[in-house]
């Protein structure tokens, strides 16, 4: 069965600083037990929005990185109480197994999951039981972005 859709909102994130005031007000929403998962093509802003929620979330945003070979890495809790689990599946080879990345354990633990390129694990997510909120990142103009938020139910 598909969770049910809360809504469906677009953002115009005309410039850096309104991309910074999105994640500042879904911020405020999560406790931890959310499911983000961060689509759109390269260079649309995924990784650029994980460091303003987490330096939102009192997380130092210079621990949020795009590294060459680490799919998924760990932030401590901030001001907040609780961490992020970062994962980015782009690098993903098609068809791989995901076991070996441990997500069933992060799912089931209380850490913010956000996911970049989150098509590889449709599945785990449909059925871990977390509320999603979906983000859709699309290239408008050079420092332009538009983001298309979906919340569903878990
Ligand atoms: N309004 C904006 N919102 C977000 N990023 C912006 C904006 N304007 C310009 N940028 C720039 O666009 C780039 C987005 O890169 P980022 O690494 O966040 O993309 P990504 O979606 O994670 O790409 P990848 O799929 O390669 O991981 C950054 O250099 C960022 O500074
Ligand atoms: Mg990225």
């Amino acid at each position: 069965m598909n969770p049910a859709v809360n809504g469906t909102r677009t953002f115009s994130l005309r410039t850096l600083a309104r991309t910074k005031f999105l994640a500042r007000r879904l911020a405020k929403t999560l406790a931890g037990r959310e499911l983000l998962l961060l689509s759109g093509g390269l260079g649309s802003g995924k990784t650029t929005f994980v460091r303003c929620l987490a330096e939102s979330l009192g997380i130092g945003p210079s621990w949020v990185s795009s590294p060459s070979f680490t799919l998924v890495q760990r932030y401590p809790a901030g001001a907040r109480g609780f961490g992020i689990a970062h994962v980015d599946l782009y690098r993903l080879p098609p068809g791989s197994d995901l076991e070996p990345l441990g997500l069933e354990e992060l799912l089931a633990g209380d850490d913010l999951i956000v996911v970049e390129w989150p098509e590889a694990g449709e599945e785990i997510w449909q059925t871990c039981g977390r509320p999603i909120v979906q983000i859709r990142f699309e290239v408008t103009g050079l420092s332009a972005r538009r983001a298309v938020v979906e919340d569903r139910e878990a």
